[in-house]
């Protein structure tokens, strides 16, 4: 089995997805010590920018006079940069002292975004003392259907488009992908075991799909390959979010 090293509570991600900060808190609070971190995204940062993000992920005095962030859990700020590299290199800058463990960009902006991307984040990040965020690369969306995939002119099986950009994005030395469950073997296979898999879409045994199409149980994906697991609703939204993550580490445990 591949994987097995790490605590499996540590390779959950909480997505947390609202845009009302009391409730990220609350929540972040509760799950604090019992996942690998929360994810929030762009619905989140929109509304409440870098101070939403300060009060549910760091504590009240957890700014030092050189400006970064001490977070009380991992984030992953997924807010999936795409502009030009000059413009993305500054959005790097811009979220660094704010001390994400993950943070993301487009694939598809290019070799120069991405290495650009990965240069910002180390230049932000050693003048503060911190360590650069993880720098992967959402290659295509998962909503994007093979019809998507040709309509925006990428030629073939959209499988191939999503091996294809994340052999680039190792190339250009970020540390991993945004995959679904369905396309772990195949980036497995292309970009060895070194290379993170982050997997949303992930539903524990017999809970609820919602918009969900193509999902794996958190044991399937682990045993496929799965750094680390992206799953909401199934915690957010149980009655009590605790027992749903003693559930899915028991599960990975079992
Ligand atoms: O509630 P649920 O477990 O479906 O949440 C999954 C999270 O992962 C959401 O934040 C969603 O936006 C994100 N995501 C996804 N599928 C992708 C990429 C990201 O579900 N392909």
């Amino acid at each position: 089995m591949q994987n097995k090293a790490k605590p499996s509570k540590d390779r959950i991600l909480v997505a947390v997805d609202t845009p009302d900060v009391a409730h990220a808190q609350k929540l972040s609070r509760q799950l604090q010590g019992h996942v690998g971190g929360i994810k929030l995204g762009l619905e989140f940062f929109n509304a409440n920018g870098h101070a939403g993000v300060r009060d549910v992920i760091h504590g009240d005095d957890a700014t030092t006079p050189r400006g970064q962030a001490t977070p009380n859990q991992p984030l992953f700020l997924d807010l999936k940069f795409h502009d030009i590299p000059n413009t993305v290199a500054g959005a790097v800058r811009s979220v660094v002292p704010l001390n994400p463990k993950i943070i993301n960009v487009h694939a598809s902006g290019g070799p120069e975004m991405m290495r650009q991307a990965m240069a910002a984040a180390k230049f932000a990040a050693e003048p503060l003392g911190i360590m650069p965020p993880m720098l992967i690369a959402v290659t295509i969306l998962t909503s994007m259907g093979e019809e998507d995939v040709d309509a925006v002119g990428m030629k073939g099986p959209a499988l191939d488009q999503v091996v294809r950009l994340a052999a680039l994005t190792q190339k250009c030395g970020l540390d991993g992908v945004v995959c679904s469950a369905r396309e772990i073997e195949a980036i497995r296979k292309e970009c060895g075991p070194d290379f993170k898999l982050i997997v949303p879409g992930i539903r524990p045994a017999g809970s609820d799909k919602g918009d969900q199409k193509r999902t794996m149980t958190p044991r399937e994906a682990v045993d496929a390959g799965a750094d680390y697991l992206v799953i909401g609703r199934p915690i957010t939204q149980a009655s009590d979010p605790i027992a749903a993550v003693k559930a899915i580490v028991d599960e990975l445990d079992a």
